[in-house]
């Protein structure tokens, strides 16, 4: 458990009034949790496409409210009584952006902007963190990525992402409009929503035949507790130091896809075999990501607590203790993706 209560700046949240759009979901529920453990009175928007109500049930001064960032009206009248906001609502699968360019757009582009121009015109929101993504950067030209790597995406989900990215940026200079810029690197956790690749894996594991079926396992990621990435995100409502400046949070560790597997198949006691599926593959593949998180350790104090092999301990655990059910806002979304399949 991470421990928020030691951290006497964490504790001017509480009594503050933000606003998480996306705060139903995988991430976002983990914001909200220890925003809400920190005293905070939490408004979420989120429009329940993968987030999940179970997931902020029974938190102490947390209110969803289920709607659309594109909503104007929605956002308009709900940003006027936050204090602050973090903005997190995206469609984030990659795979999905291959068929939906459209919608990956309009949420995660034309969303960000309507929260941004929103909260500018109500005048009270005091900063705004826009929660962003390692894809923009691309497969790694030098490891580990700073925030000074070149963004260079790779899919339509890391374009979309990193054209919001601009958009706050943009509007914050304009309009002098105090914003954060963070960047996760993959987080993997409790409180599921996508078939990210640990609850891939996890999932053939705990419910397979002994094989675990991937497409690209040389490619290298850089995972972080969802905990720690929260209590990252969280920590940029507070630094002045961070306003205008992106953040990455990340490890710093990297690892292979295919060892990653055979790690979750140790922590889980299997024995399991690995097999390149090659309709697994994804196009325009990034092959590496690994974070260079020296700038949040500078900037906020921030650096992961959790190990890798606790935090996919502690997920494993919880998969076994829950049911998990995809859903995506998408019309005959891929049966690769098992939509509706509960485990
Ligand atoms: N999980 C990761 O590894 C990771 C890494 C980097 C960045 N991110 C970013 O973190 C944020 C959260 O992602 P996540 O992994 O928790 O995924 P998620 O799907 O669990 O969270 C997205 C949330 O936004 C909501 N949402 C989607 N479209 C919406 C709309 N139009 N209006 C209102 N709500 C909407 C969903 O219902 C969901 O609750 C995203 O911005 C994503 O790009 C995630």
């Amino acid at each position: 458990m991470i421990q928020l209560q030691h951290e006497t700046s964490l504790n001017k949240l509480a009594e503050r009034r933000i606003l998480v759009t996306g705060g139903a979901g995988f991430l976002g529920s983990e914001v909200v949790r220890q925003l809400s453990l920190l005293g905070a009175h939490v408004t979420i928007v989120d429009n329940l496409s993968s987030g999940k109500p179970e997931y902020i049930n029974n938190l102490e001064n947390v209110r969803l409210l289920k709607g659309d960032i594109r909503d104007l009206d929605l956002v308009a009248k709900v940003v006027k009584d936050h204090d602050l906001l973090i903005h997190m609502a995206a469609l984030p699968f990659i795979p999905d952006s291959y068929h939906y360019p459209e919608d990956f757009f309009g949420v995660n582009v034309m969303g960000t902007v309507t929260v941004v121009w929103e909260a500018i015109k109500a005048e009270v929101v005091e900063r705004l963190v826009h929660v962003s993504s390692s894809e923009v950067y691309g497969t790694a030209k030098y490891v580990p990525m700073d925030e000074k790597h070149p963004t260079l995406p790779h899919s339509t989900y890391a374009v979309s992402k990193l054209a919001a990215d601009r958009a706050v940026f943009t509007l914050h200079k304009e309009h002098s409009f105090p914003v954060v810029l963070v960047r996760p690197f993959n987080s993997y956790g409790p409180n599921i929503t996508q078939p990210y690749i640990i609850p891939e894996i996890a999932l053939q594991l705990m419910y397979g035949n002994g094989y675990i079926r991937l497409g690209n396992v040389e490619s290298v990621r850089d995972f972080t507790y969802m905990a720690d990435t929260a209590k990252g995100i969280i920590k940029t409502l507070l630094t002045k130091q961070v306003i205008g400046e992106v953040i990455n949070l990340g490890s710093g560790q990297g690892i292979k896809i295919g060892d990653l597997a055979f790690l979750l198949a140790k922590i889980a006691g299997k024995k399991v075999a690995l097999e390149v599926d090659s309709s697994r593959f994804r196009p325009y593949d990034v092959e590496k990501l690994v974070c260079d998180n020296k700038k949040a350790l500078r900037l906020l104090n921030w650096k992961p607590e959790v190990s890798l092999e606790e935090g996919l301990r502690r997920t494993l655990e919880w998969i076994s203790r829950n049911t998990i059910r995809f859903k995506a806002p998408f019309k005959g979304w891929s049966a690769a993706y098992r939509q509706n399949m509960t485990y």
